[in-house]
């Protein structure tokens, strides 16, 4: 299927967009899609976007979700964690993200990636973010991430973490 990388819209999940036909290859995260997304949002347990292209606006091609987290300073290296208090910071987290796979390895990871990184850079313009971080479901989800500059955190844990540049106090 053609992806016209220009026409993609990224909005936040409605009740009418068609969850049961997205498929990403990663059970844990259709099911998700197909059965909590709507429920975390009703509860702020997440925020949910989609992206979608004309001529198909309620079709999904992909979905990411963005919540508030905090990291602990000492899971950070210390060139990062130096700058930081010693108790938990505030975080972005970007929970899911996933791309329908008649749309894989066209650039809409990558899309969807950097837009949700410009929405928690905005939101830090409200509520403050120290770190943008990630929860990869597997080697390949976390190759991803790292080709984008997420970087692990310290000891055996998953999770991934990005500095997102700093807003300059007025
Ligand atoms: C991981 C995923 C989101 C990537 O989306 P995508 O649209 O296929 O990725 P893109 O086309 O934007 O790829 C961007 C870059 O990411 C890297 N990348 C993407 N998929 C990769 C994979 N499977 N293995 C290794 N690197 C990968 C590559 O560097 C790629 O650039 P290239 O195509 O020029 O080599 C998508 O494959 C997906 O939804 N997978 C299933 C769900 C999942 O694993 N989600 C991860 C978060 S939990």
């Amino acid at each position: 299927m053609t992806l016209d990388r220009g026409s993609i819209v990224i909005r936040p999940l409605a009740g009418d967009d068609n969850r049961a036909s997205f498929v990403c290859g990663k059970e844990p995260l259709d099911r998700y899609f197909r059965e909590q997304a709507t429920q975390d949002v009703r509860r702020g347990i997440a925020s949910v976007f989609v992206a979608v292209a004309p001529p198909e606006p309620a079709r999904v091609l992909g979905f990411f979700t963005l919540s508030a987290a905090t990291v602990a300073p000492i899971d950070l290296p210390s060139e990062v964690a130096r700058r930081l208090p010693r108790h938990p910071v505030p975080a972005a987290l970007i929970g899911r993200l996933a791309v329908d796979r008649s749309f894989a390895r066209r650039g809409l990871g990558d899309i969807m990636l950097a837009d949700a990184i410009a929405k928690a850079r905005m939101a830090s313009e409200t509520i403050a973010i120290a770190v943008i971080v990630v929860d990869p479901i597997d080697e390949a989800a976390r190759d991803f991430y790292l080709a984008f500059g997420f970087r692990s955190l310290n000891g055996p844990q998953r999770r991934l973490f990005l500095v997102p540049p700093r807003r300059q106090p007025a």
